[in-house]
């Protein structure tokens, strides 16, 4: 199915569409928890029974059973196939088909858009002959005085734009360039009285690429004090602001190579990196981060640091920025540079070495979360201790691996001086305690509470060796790591149901795909055979519940129970064959079995 084009195209589409926002167009769509909920546009819906889960990109409707990605929803709503549904959320996305499409449409807008980047390079060229040139003279004096060398100047382009109200326009249009296609670039500005002005004046303007290290945008930051300090292109059809990374194409070897990137908040923070040879630094656009960006790290890293200002802004989007990048599966640290404001004053203060020695001292989110509240909650006071464990327990519970949440409680334990046992119980009330303040679905609705869901006929009854599988999915598919742990102790037989078994197969596959990687639920259903995209959809949709050490080892017992169960049912019906054909040694061997599974079932229970 996704042959058709290419992954990175349909990657970059569902990327720069907000699943909410869209179902939202269709759908009255209400905030519950990490999901929205409304009425199914599927299927007569009285009550609310259509879900969507920013989170893992999916919806799912408990009603009708339908459910899936974006790319599923357009084909559905608008019934439409895939390569449709593509090119429906492509031009949407300002997303360019080109390559993978013929025909003149797809041509025409693919132009369009290549049109305004052309524009784009069109001006950076000229702000970057007006910092060289005699007009560029003070810019050129405060790089310096900001400790900006030439060759950082030319690798990231910079330019400069003159005092003047439209110098730009005048030679956009001596290139041949029409004023509605500056104003479609951003960058021109039609006042309120109809007549025309430069966006940027008296600027240094730092050019934005995409990935490709195409021009998309430019900000502009003016050479002393005044407001606004920096001033961004607007968002046109080629500049995405929460989707573009700056100085990420510059970056992208050494990221690829080293599977890292650093995140700064400034554009001068990513020179000042690169120029000291720390080539994998990128920012944000001067806004928050975005799923969208996690995914575009994603792509060619595993592990995110991050090194925001030190200061309360930069401590709180340090926050933000943990739980997109951990949502992605990254493997996020946090590092902080004592005694500057930021990455670029660090580095000209104290150089590479001290850099390279605090970038080499960052901490995953726990430690990280640890240090913060020390800070904030005074240990010597009685009680304090839970305090502060209360407060780090929603990270503990956020880590996708239990291996991971054992090393930590035995960190906690050693620097709070408790024991660890001390530790659990309380995460574990913990935990109890925000299940029962933000109660499941199962918990509410009459299907979910018998079992019922997704099915379209609800008197069909499931078996309870069928819920068990597909609970032990539901956690599969929320932590597919474990996938090898329910090889090893349970082995695949158990998935007695086809499509419960294709499931199974399907995590085990991307898992031993890519060891080391994480997969997330986006991943499955991304590459589930259409059959089982709603199946996989409806599995994740399942409230997610912090997966302790119980629960996992509970699903697994359970599961287990029900397996063996179904084998001794077999073998009973087996017996009554045997006994027809009067096959005595037959029902013996049966029976001896039998006797066998139920030992094996006394030691489960
Ligand atoms: N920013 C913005 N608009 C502003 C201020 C900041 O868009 N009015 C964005 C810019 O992308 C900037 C980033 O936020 O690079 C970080 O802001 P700041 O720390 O103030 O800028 P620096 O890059 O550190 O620049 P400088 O050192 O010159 O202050
Ligand atoms: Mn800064």
């Amino acid at each position: 199915m996704a042959g058709l084009f290419r992954e990175e195209i349909i990657e970059e589409i569902r990327g720069r569409i907000d699943l909410v926002d869209f179902v939202g167009e269709y759908v009255n769509l209400r905030k519950q928890g990490n999901s929205f909920v409304g009425n199914c546009p599927f299927h007569a819906d009285k009550t609310p029974s259509f879900h969507v889960t920013p989170e893992n990109g999916l919806f799912y409707c408990f009603g009708c059973g339908v459910g899936g990605d974006l790319f599923s929803f357009v084909m559905k709503i608008d019934h439409l196939d895939f390569p449709q549904a593509v090119e429906k959320l492509a031009r949407r996305a300002g997303v360019s088909l080109e390559r993978e499409l013929p025909g003149g449409a797809k041509q025409a807008s693919a132009d369009r858009l290549n049109r305004l980047r052309e524009i784009n390079r069109e001006a950076a060229l000229f702000f970057f002959r007006n910092l060289r040139g005699q007009e560029g003279k003070g810019a050129r004096a405060y790089l310096q005085s900001r400790s900006v060398n030439e060759e950082s100047q030319r690798l990231f382009a910079l330019g400069y734009v003159p005092r003047g109200s439209n110098l730009l326009q005048l030679y956009l249009k001596q290139k041949g360039i029409e004023t509605e296609e500056m104003l479609a670039a951003g960058l021109v500005i039609k006042r309120d009285d109809g007549t025309l002005i430069d966006r940027f004046r008296d600027r240094i303007m730092f050019p934005i690429t995409d990935v490709r290290g195409r021009v998309v945008g430019f900000g502009g930051r003016l050479l002393g004090p005044g407001e606004p300090k920096y001033l961004n292109s607007p968002e046109t059809k080629v500049f995405h602001k929460k989707s573009l990374l700056y100085g990420l194409h510059l970056a992208l070897p050494v990221i690829r190579k080293e599977k890292s990137v650093i995140l700064v908040e400034g554009y001068l923070d990513v020179i000042a990196l690169h120029q000291h040879q720390i080539k994998n630094a990128v920012a944000s656009l001067g806004t928050a981060f975005t799923p969208e960006h996690g995914r575009l790290i994603k792509r060619y890293a595993r592990e995110v640091v991050i090194l925001f200002d030190n200061d309360e802004a930069g401590r709180r989007a340090t926050d933000r920025a943990i739980d997109i990048f951990r949502e992605q599966g990254l493997n996020v640290k946090i590092a902080s540079l004592p005694g500057a404001k930021d990455p670029d004053e660090f580095l000209q203060a104290y150089g590479r070495k001290a850099f390279l020695e605090a970038l080499g001292k960052a901490l995953p989110i726990i430690p990280y979360r640890l240090e913060q509240l020390k800070q904030e909650i005074l240990l010597d006071e009685p009680g304090n201790k839970s305090v502060l464990l209360a407060r780090l327990f929603p990270d503990l519970a956020k880590l996708t691996s239990q291996v991971e949440r054992q090393e930590y409680i035995r960190l906690l334990a050693q620097e709070l001086n408790l024991s660890e046992g001390a530790i659990w119980d309380d995460f574990r009330r913990n935990q109890g305690e925000q299940r029962r303040k933000y109660p499941l679905l199962r918990d509410k609705s009459p299907e979910i509470r018998n079992n019922t869901i997704g099915n379209k006929n609800v008197n069909s009854f499931r078996s309870p060796y069928l819920i068990a599988q597909e609970n032990m999915l539901k956690v599969l598919v929320q932590e597919p790591a474990l996938v090898t742990r329910v090889e090893e102790q349970l082995g695949s037989e158990v998935f007695a149901d086809e499509k419960c078994r294709e499931v199974f197969d399907l995590i085990k596959k991307l898992v031993a795909a890519r060891p080391g990687e994480p997969v997330l639920t986006a991943d499955l259903v991304h590459y589930a055979p259409e059959t089982l995209k709603n199946f996989i959809a409806k599995l994740a949709s399942a409230p997610d519940l912090p997966l302790g050490e119980r629960q996992v080892e509970d699903t697994l017992n359970r599961l287990q129970l029900q397996y063996l169960t179904d084998q001794v049912e077999q073998r009973q019906k087996q017996i009554r064959e045997a006994e027809e054909a009067k096959d005595s040694s037959g029902v013996q061997n049966l029976l001896q079995e039998i006797s066998n599974l139920q030992r094996k079932i006394q030691s489960l229970k």
